[in-house]
């Protein structure tokens, strides 16, 4: 009989497939089966996230809830970014913890698993952090790593100590792992990296000179693939070049996450992000006047050090000139190993609180006329999901969730669906043809 795996991921896409790699790994030593239920694994691990404190703290009253509720002899691991910057500290705090694997480690899963308290935390350069493995959580849709790492040092981000230096993956390497998944049935990519648009500054080995738009040429070319998508973009490689790709190639969705952090340009530069509101701004108008059928998501931190209300108000100024589709925002949240957490001008915890809910409550209203207007429209559909009431879920071109009513046979096509019904997250429809 095959062992019990319970695995929880938490935080970005990046995790989702260093979730599916782990698998993929296992499964080549000995077969693995998932299981939801945590009573019943002989092995649990969570692939932590580090972004913010708040999932870092709740980590160790959930190692002690896992803990307690486990078989007897599973056993524990800790993966991910959070496993990265605490390492050995983890089974200091909680012996219970039987190994740790950094988030650039992940392929090492097999070493680790069995060796009790094992720590494989390194960043260093390893051509085994890009061997590929082969599961996909859903048949219909790849995930692929295009890039490990991120070179950038923006103030506030601890990514780029838990994740390493930014290597891209050989092109050819994309194009045959992409090409694997298309003949098992998948129609769509998605492109992952902390800084996608940065692709091709460093290779590994290869000496190879290609762009992110080149390879979005070149992946673009395999037969079978219907749609690709990315994340994430940064704003200040955002040339014109890529633009105008992502325009007009029909194989890539339109919808783009352009981050924007803040929209003020003095907090900009406190943030080293290398950009300004005005550049932001443009590029923003850019995407809107060559692809108006584009949606456009953002990340948006409130209270960064020394953030003043007129700072915040140009973050509230971008908002109401761009209409993001999607937004995801955050408090500032201070950590260990970057430059702003040492900045003396901390916000007050209220003010950002107050300051976060100002920029929701907006983006909300935003968010409710952009979906109550979909209404009658219709959206070429990417069915991938059943859901219980004879429902099939999918996701239109521009990235919005959209339900119907169907079963298996509308699985792995993409199909016309017209709106007949609008709410904020999703939205429901009848499909017109097959
Ligand atoms: N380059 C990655 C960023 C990873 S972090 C990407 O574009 O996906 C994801 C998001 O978390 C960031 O865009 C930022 O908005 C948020 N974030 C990062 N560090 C943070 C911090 N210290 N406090 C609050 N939010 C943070
Ligand atoms: Fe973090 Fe900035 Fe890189 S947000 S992941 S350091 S681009």
């Amino acid at each position: 009989m095959s062992k019990k795996l319970f695995i929880e991921t938490l935080g970005c896409a990046m995790n989702v497939r260093d979730t599916e790699h782990m698998i993929a790994e296992l499964n080549q030593k000995e077969p693995y089966e998932l299981t939801e239920e945590l009573s019943q694994a002989d092995l649990i691990i969570i692939n932590t996230c580090s972004v913010r404190e708040k999932p870092v703290a709740k980590l160790f009253s959930e190692i002690g809830l896992f803990n307690k509720h486990k078989k007897e002899g599973a056993k524990i691991g800790v993966a991910g970014c959070t496993a990265s910057h605490l390492g050995e500290e983890i089974i200091k705090r909680a012996p219970s913890v039987d190994f740790v694997l950094g988030a650039r480690n992940v392929s090492k899963i097999t070493q680790v698993v069995d060796k009790k308290h094992a720590v494989e935390v390194s960043t260093d350069y390893d051509e085994s952090t890009y061997a590929f493995g082969e599961y996909r959580t859903n048949p219909f849709k790849a995930m692929v790593n295009i890039s490990i790492g991120c070179d950038k040092s923006c103030t506030f981000c601890i990514v780029p100590h838990t994740r390493g230096d930014e290597i891209s993956i050989p092109s050819d390497l994309l194009v045959q792992e992409i090409t694997k998944a298309v003949d098992s049935g998948a129609k769509e990519v998605m492109l992952l990296g902390q800084n996608v648009n940065n692709y091709g500054r460093r290779f590994g080995s290869s000496d190879e000179k290609i762009d992110f738009t080149g390879l979005l040429q070149k992946i673009s070319k395999i037969e079978g693939l219907e749609r690709i998508r990315f994340t994430s973009p940064h704003p200040l490689h955002m040339d014109d070049a890529f633009l105008e790709e992502f325009a007009s190639n029909p194989k890539i969705c339109k919808q783009i996450h352009v981050p924007l952090q803040s929209g003020s340009t003095a907090l900009l530069k406190a943030m080293k992000r290398g950009y300004s509101k005005e550049w932001f701004l443009n590029r923003c108008e850019k995407i809107r006047t060559l692809c108006p059928e584009a949606t456009i998501s953002t990340d948006i931190i409130v209270g960064f050090p020394g953030e003043s209300e007129s700072d915040f108000e140009d973050t509230m100024d971008v908002l109401e000139k761009v209409r993001f589709e999607q937004m995801f925002s955050f408090k500032y949240s201070p950590r260990p190993y970057t430059e702003a957490a040492e900045f003396e001008n901390q916000i007050d915890d209220a003010i950002a609180g107050e300051r976060l809910s100002r920029l929701q409550k907006r983006h909300t209203q935003i968010l409710d006329e952009i979906m109550d207007a979909q209404l009658g429209v219709v959206h070429k559909v990417y069915f991938d999901e059943l859901k219980p009431g004879n429902r099939a879920a999918g996701r239109s071109d521009d990235g919005k969730l959209v339900f119907v009513e169907g079963s298996e046979e509308l699985l792995g096509k993409i199909v016309d669906v017209q709106i007949t019904k609008t709410s904020r997250g999703a939205l429901d429809g009848v499909v017109i043809t097959e």
